[in-house]
């Protein structure tokens, strides 16, 4: 169990998530130049967030002051609601980088009602499973999970984590935006292989035409190493995170569940994974 932990459609959330801010969530007022990132935990959000925020901001003076990760790419449905810091992130700068992590029907209305864009991203399970592990250990809210590796797989598998199951959850987003002109889906595998090329891509999709240098400086500036150092996008003052325990900025890298995953562990998750998405046409790339 996780603090304040209850389900809403079946999804399993804590008292970071509670029922009024994931109602003020669904009503949250968008503007049509506003750009959501969405993605499961552990799948390359935080790092997605910032490459948008710069594509978006890159070189401006708000840009400059450095403002923390909290206010300048926020998470919508933060907390309880909190009508101070809804109208702080409500003001801040356009055009405005949100984080979400909610389920593709719990998302604002507004999304669609004002064509408003949103980022996908998709990780490779194993490596959201074990990234999440590592996460969940070390995160109050998550309960700074005392368990084994094979018992948190077992929780991931039967969908009984934060957020839910990964299979339900990307499945969900597919199927409702993959044919949606709005909606980029990426994926960090590709961002790892291809970091200039994500930029690229992220600025094309919000109609951006960066120079060369500034791609090259976005690139700098959102490498593992460089986010990890940076005070602006570490998680730097987060008092429910114990980083003793496991970084938040941890690895950054492709294959880490070859590292924990047994071979039964494996055999059984190919078997789930064939039968619940093999079908379904987004492609992931496990780094084998
Ligand atoms: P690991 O735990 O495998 O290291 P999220 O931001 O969605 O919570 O995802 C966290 C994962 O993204 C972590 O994976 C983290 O290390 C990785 N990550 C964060 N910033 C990154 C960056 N700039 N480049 C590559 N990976 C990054």
């Amino acid at each position: 169990t996780i603090p304040g932990q209850y389900y809403l459609d079946g999804v399993l959330l804590g008292s970071y998530n509670p029922p009024d801010g994931m109602k003020a969530l669904r009503e949250f007022d968008l503007f049509e130049d506003d750009c959501i990132v969405a993605a499961y935990p552990k799948s390359g959000q935080t790092w997605t967030l910032e490459l948008v925020y710069l594509v978006l901001h890159h070189g401006t003076a708000y840009e400059r002051e450095n403002t923390a990760r909290d206010m300048r790419t926020p998470w919508i449905e933060w907390g309880p609601v909190d009508e101070e810091r809804l109208r702080n992130i409500s003001n801040i700068p356009r055009p405005r980088v949100f984080k979400t992590h909610a389920i593709a029907k719990h998302l604002p209305v507004q999304l669609r009602e004002k064509n408003v864009k949103m980022v996908f991203v998709f990780r490779n399970p194993k490596d959201v499973a074990v990234s999440y592990y590592h996460f969940y250990r070390m995160n109050a809210v998550l309960s700074r999970f005392p368990g084994t590796w094979s018992q948190f797989y077992e929780m991931f598998m039967a969908g009984n984590v934060a957020h839910g199951s990964w299979f339900d959850y990307v499945q969900e987003y597919w199927r409702e935006f993959k044919d949606d002109k709005n909606v980029l889906f990426l994926y960090y595998e590709d961002m790892v292989k291809d970091h200039a090329g994500s930029v690229r891509k992220i600025a094309n999709f919000l109609g951006r035409n960066l120079r060369d240098d500034v791609v090259e400086d976005i690139v700098k500036r959102t490498s593992f190493k460089t986010m990890k150092d940076n005070f602006a996008t570490r998680a730097h003052k987060i008092p429910f995170f114990d980083e003793n325990i496991s970084p938040f900025f941890r690895k950054g890298n492709v294959g880490d569940w070859k590292n924990h995953f047994t071979v039964r562990q494996n055999e059984d998750f190919d078997r789930v994974y064939a039968e619940k998405v093999a079908e379904s046409g987004f492609c992931i790339d496990f780094g084998e």
